[in-house]
């Protein structure tokens, strides 16, 4: 998983602001945490009690200063209250969730209105090898594209160099 400029990309289009709360659904490692909690608050749910130990050293200061926060949970089963979030991100896991569809409900459900929800796989206008090979399939991305704009306003598609991203807002 050695997605750091990905995450980079990434971090730039979740720009933090200063009293934003933000969630990251699939934290793993926890390098876009490190970016992302640079400002405000980050949250995150990861299903992996490995990641979360990975994640919460690799962000121990913060978490400590109490700017992280790292728990279990999953895409369809944050555990987070309704309107608590102004971001949420998901990168290089949405192909993982075992239900789209019931995710993208709890998303919606924990973001603010007016919220964004950004969620990026590989992909992008410059990809590795290893990203090329990740890629998912036009059908699966419009998939992905169709069940965001059934429930979400304002959504849209586009490639950084290392991720496909969908934004949406609540
Ligand atoms: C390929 S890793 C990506 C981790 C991190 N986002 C990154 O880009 O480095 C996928 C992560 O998604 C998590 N995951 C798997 N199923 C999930 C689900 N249903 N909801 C949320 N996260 C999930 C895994 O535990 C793993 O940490």
């Amino acid at each position: 998983m050695s997605l750091t400029n990905p995450q980079r990309e990434i971090a730039a289009l979740v720009a933090n602001g200063h009293d934003d709360r933000v969630l990251e659904v699939g934290y793993g490692p926890g390098r876009l945490v490190a970016l992302l909690a640079r400002a405000g608050t980050v949250y995150g749910v990861d299903p992996s009690p490995e990641m979360r130990i990975l994640a919460t050293a690799r962000n121990r200061r913060k978490s400590r200063a109490g700017r992280v926060d790292l728990r279990l949970g999953t895409a369809d089963a944050t555990g987070f209250p309704d309107d608590y979030f102004d971001q949420v991100v998901s990168v290089n896991n949405v192909a993982l969730w075992p239900d789209l569809e019931a995710g993208l409900r709890e998303l919606d459900r924990v973001l603010k209105p007016g919220g964004q929800l950004v969620i990026a796989w590989h992909g992008g206008t410059r990809p590795s090898r290893i990203t090329r090979r990740l890629r998912l399939p036009e059908p699966m991305l419009f998939r992905v594209y169709d069940a965001l704009s059934s429930l979400f306003s304002k959504v849209d598609r586009h490639e950084l160099r290392g991720s496909t991203v969908f934004r949406a807002t609540r």
